[in-house]
């Protein structure tokens, strides 16, 4: 089993280390092989994704990655900005299914923005397509209107598209991620404005016939934005399109009180899988050792998991996530009166601890 480990921008490298360093205590034989990303490799490479990180992506059996960018790239062409790097990454490796579960720690009910009652026990995942929709359809770019509110004005234009495979393959994946949960799917669409997602929505519909034990129910994406915040625990699984799902997909995050602690999942047809925290780079914390880890070290759990066939070892790391959360430590992102504050070494270090069997201070 060979990983490839991309640590990135910002604070990549420090909750990646956390991660390898509880990868390394599980008895297993992995190879682990990192490279540059990101930012970090625009500096070392001049290019965001330099052919051999790209490559050694590709040969691995699984990608662990930390995140990218940094404000002071943002003034870079589109293509050497950081963010091309995990783009060019989800598009060269086919990895069109990212899961993105948000679930509310018993112990992290009061860290959430809305009442525990609220939240208590939410456990919702959403599926988000991720190669396809307005990120990556051509056309796009710049031009003179030739028509419009104002023509001869400079406009710019991005493609909003979606063909049936696509749509059905993500339906598929959606479906029977449920049965394994709920059994019940809410596809999100804009069906009521947009050609794409009234496509998007009868797509759907036609692959629920072969999934006759699942529910399936159809929201509007502004109304599912509204309900996420106002019951969110109806849902089970929420499945949407590349863009729909990114927004969604953060404002589920911070119902669980910190998008520090959430994992996420991006899988091609085969299962081989990339795997992130569902939070960015956070420059602005960045070298302090104050991230959370925990985002990273759930994450490398859902690697074993779904790509690595190693469901017990990731239950293991999942136990020991549970029992420093319950021995009360937490990083800034989670502290709250009470409960012991520790940095991003620490964290990692009590996780270790706690799969050893050590005990840890709390
Ligand atoms: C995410 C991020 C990315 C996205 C950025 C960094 C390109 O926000 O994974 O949700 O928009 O997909
Ligand atoms: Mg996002």
């Amino acid at each position: 089993m060979k990983i490839a480990i991309l640590p990135g921008d910002g604070i990549g490298s420090e909750i990646v280390n956390e991660a390898v360093k509880v990868l390394k205590v599980l008895d297993l034989s992995f190879e682990m092989e990192t490279a540059v990303v990101g930012g970090a490799a625009y500096e070392a490479a001049g290019h965001p994704l330099p052919e051999t990180t790209l490559q050694l992506a590709k040969d691995a059996d699984a990608i662990l990655f930390g995140a990218v960018g940094d404000w002071k790239y943002d003034k870079l062409d589109r293509p050497l900005r950081p963010e091309q790097a995990i783009l060019g990454l989800r598009k060269h490796l086919g990895l069109f299914a990212n899961f993105r579960p948000a679930i509310c720690y018993p112990e992290l009910v009061g860290a959430s923005s809305l009442k525990p009652e609220l939240v208590a026990g939410l456990d919702i995942l959403i599926i988000r397509e991720l190669t396809g929709d307005i990120y990556f359809g051509q056309p796009r770019g710049r031009r003179v209107a030739v028509d419009g509110h104002f023509p001869g004005a400079d406009e710019a234009f991005d493609t909003m598209r979606y063909s049936r495979p696509e749509i059905e393959r993500i339906a598929h994946v959606a479906f029977q991620a449920a049965r394994k949960r709920n059994k019940k799917v809410t596809s999100v669409d804009k069906a009521n404005v947009l050609e794409t997602f009234q496509f998007w929505k009868d797509v759907v519909t036609d692959v629920h016939a072969q999934y006759p034990d699942v529910e399936l129910d159809h929201m509007y994406v502004d109304n599912a934005a509204m309900q996420l915040v106002k019951a969110p625990k109806k849902f089970d699984v929420v499945v949407t399109g590349n863009m729909f799902g990114d927004i969604l997909s953060d404002e589920a995050a911070m119902l669980t009180g910190s998008i520090g602690m959430l994992p996420s999942a991006s899988l091609d047809k085969s299962n081989k899988g990339l795997y992130e925290p569902s939070h960015g780079s956070a420059p602005d914390i960045a070298g302090k050792g104050v991230a959370n880890p925990l985002a990273t070290i759930l994450s490398a759990a859902m690697m074993l998991k779904f790509s690595l066939n190693q469901a017990e070892a990731a239950a293991r790391i999942e136990a020991a996530v549970g029992t420093v959360l319950a021995a009360g430590l937490r990083t800034p992102d989670i502290w709250s009166e009470g409960t012991q504050k520790v940095g991003t070494r620490e964290m990692g270090d009590a996780v270790v601890a706690a799969i050893t069997g050590k005990t840890i201070k709390g």
